[in-house]
């Protein structure tokens, strides 16, 4: 990143003001509902159920605010690329219509509850989002999202012309569309919620969730905490007895925000194809930017993740003439190989243990929707997407293609780190800067020697499912090739499903 006045942190963290929670004692937690989890998914589950009458308590290991609800983009739309097509050809047009209807409820929902409670997040409505290529290869799936989101009542259009300084093949344009501060958002679902009596504990991290026919027992950091039902909105869950591991892709992307020049053409768009370009406006700081996320890539798989910042930065140069970057940062999102959430009772068999997770980028109205539909299973209510976001299909769906290549690549990459091992060597030799995986002592070790000469030392086979850890040297830590899991230099956890860090190393 050439840029030295881009601030490394999300411009949604770096101007959110710090929600007013209170404090609440985690041994006095005395819940009918636990929500484990403080992004959008979570935060919303709990104000739904405390309006619906029941106590409702959130346990965080990141602070509200500071999870991957605030490193998005925050498009609040429900055009999402080319999902509806995709979602026809893998589950049906009815699985598409049910993803739409989840979709443009929990667009809408997001709209009322800011109304309702006054939230101040610089919600701008009446915004299009446009899904647009600029290669003629692909015009054809922009027609045939166009034809899928007709079928199925969506008001879209087909236009090439954007809001955007060069000219496209093809466009896909949905009007009325969304976009807020999502940390603004946050504070204020939160707050409503602990002013109305419901409880948060942030920097707890929970572990394992016992369940029998009457209650659940949580193992966290703080202690064991029991309440009649969990909610894992960890984004990834950290319980691996759904199988959602087996059908999920963690994928990491990057984001970039400049001082759009006056006068220049942007809104709320994204290219189909590769590498994505997601862009929107946003007025921070007394400025108009111009964010551009995207870039991605599966977690683990790239190391030299600074060249990814580097590209958006000169596609936000050539196009927009964007000089002046603010922030860049980056965040990882999960996927489900059919493009669905998995959202439901986590596992076939739990009764009281409930999950959401596998937006695949889309996550403020899916996200929303899934706050919906866990409320309506808890109160036994029926709900429209139930059956089509059922999270109970990781453990019971055939095997498909997609299924084989992604859990034949985990195999490998699991075989590699335990068959091939590291190569022997001594952290000692490591130059600073330099990071590598090296057995030493017999033992697995990754061995990282910062700027300043120190060696910090760890075992290099995660603590989720035992993959071998990768560097990842942008942002200086381990990644976890096999589901996404992220460690600081030190071991700490930086992002699930492992919820435990990984030992650490006294090697020289
Ligand atoms: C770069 C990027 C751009 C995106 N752009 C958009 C967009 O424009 N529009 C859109 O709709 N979506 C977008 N998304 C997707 C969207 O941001 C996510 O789907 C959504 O924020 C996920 O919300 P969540 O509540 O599931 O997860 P999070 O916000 O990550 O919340 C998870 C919470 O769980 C906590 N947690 C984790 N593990 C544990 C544990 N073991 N114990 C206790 N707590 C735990 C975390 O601390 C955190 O509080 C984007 C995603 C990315 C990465
Ligand atoms: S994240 Fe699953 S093995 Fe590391």
């Amino acid at each position: 990143m050439s840029s030295p006045e881009a601030r490394h942190v999300s411009p949604w963290v770096d101007t959110m003001p710090p929600p007013d929670l209170g404090a609440t004692d985690p041994r006095r937690l005395d819940a009918d509902v636990l929500v484990l989890g403080g992004g959008i998914v979570g935060v919303t589950t709990a104000l739904l159920l405390q309006r619906a009458g029941r106590q409702v308590a959130i346990v965080s290991a990141e602070p509200i605010g500071r999870s991957v609800t605030t490193h998005s983009t925050v498009k609040v739309t429900y055009g999402h690329g080319a999902l509806y097509s995709k979602i026809k050809d893998t589950l049906g047009l009815d699985a598409a219509a049910a993803y739409a209807q989840a979709n443009v409820t929990g667009f809408q929902r997001i709209l009322d509850l800011v109304d309702d409670l006054g939230i101040d997040c610089t919600l701008e409505r009446g915004r299009p989002h446009v899904v647009y290529t600029e290669e003629a290869t692909k015009a054809e799936e922009i027609e045939k999202e166009a034809a899928v989101a007709q079928r199925i009542g969506l008001p879209v259009s087909l236009s090439p012309d954007v809001p955007l300084p060069f000219e496209v093949i093809a466009a896909l344009h949905f009007q009325d569309q969304a976009t807020f501060h999502p940390g603004r958002y946050l504070a204020g679902l939160a707050e409503a919620f602990v002013h109305s009596g419901g409880m948060v504990v942030e920097g707890v991290w929970a572990r394992d969730v016992d369940e029998d026919s009457r209650i659940c027992h949580v193992e966290t950091t703080a202690g064991r905490m029991s309440a009649g039902y969990v909610v894992v909105a960890t984004q990834y869950p950290f319980l691996d007895r759904g199988g959602q591991f087996a059908r999920m892709k963690a994928t990491r992307s990057y984001g970039i925000a400049g001082v759009l020049p006056g006068g220049v053409s942007a809104g709320m768009t994204i290219n189909v194809g590769s590498p994505i370009h997601s862009t929107r406006t946003a007025h921070l700081g007394g400025e108009d930017l111009l964010i551009v996320v995207g870039e991605g890539h599966e977690v683990g798989h790239v190391s030299d993740t600074g060249e990814r910042w580097t590209r958006l930065q000169e596609w936000a140069r050539d196009r927009f003439g964007v000089t002046d970057l603010r922030y860049h940062w980056s965040a990882e999102e999960t996927s489900t190989l059919d493009h669905v959430p998995f959202t439901g009772r986590i596992a076939p068999g739990s009764e009281r243990v409930f999950t959401a997770c596998g937006f695949d980028g889309w996550g403020m109205t899916n996200g929303t929707a899934s706050a919906l539909l866990i409320r309506d299973l808890i109160l036994g209510q029926d709900n429209p997407w139930a059956a089509t976001f059922d999270a109970r299909r990781a453990a019971t769906g055939l095997p498909g293609k997609e299924f084989v290549k992604h859990n034949v690549h985990v195999a490998k990459t699991w075989v590699r780190g335990r068959v091939g091992g590291a190569p022997k060597g001594s952290p000692a030799d490591l130059e600073r800067g330099e990071a590598a995986v090296l057995e030493v002592e017999g033992e697995q070790t990754a061995a990282y020697r910062d700027e300043q000469g120190t060696l910090h030392a760890v075992s290099s086979v995660c603590t989720h499912m035992a993959c071998t850890v990768a560097w990842n040297d942008g942002e200086k830590s381990w990644d976890c090739p096999c589901h996404g899991s992220r460690f600081t230099p030190d071991g700490d956890v930086l992002h699930g499903p492992a919820s435990s860090p990984l030992p650490r190393r006294n090697v020289q």
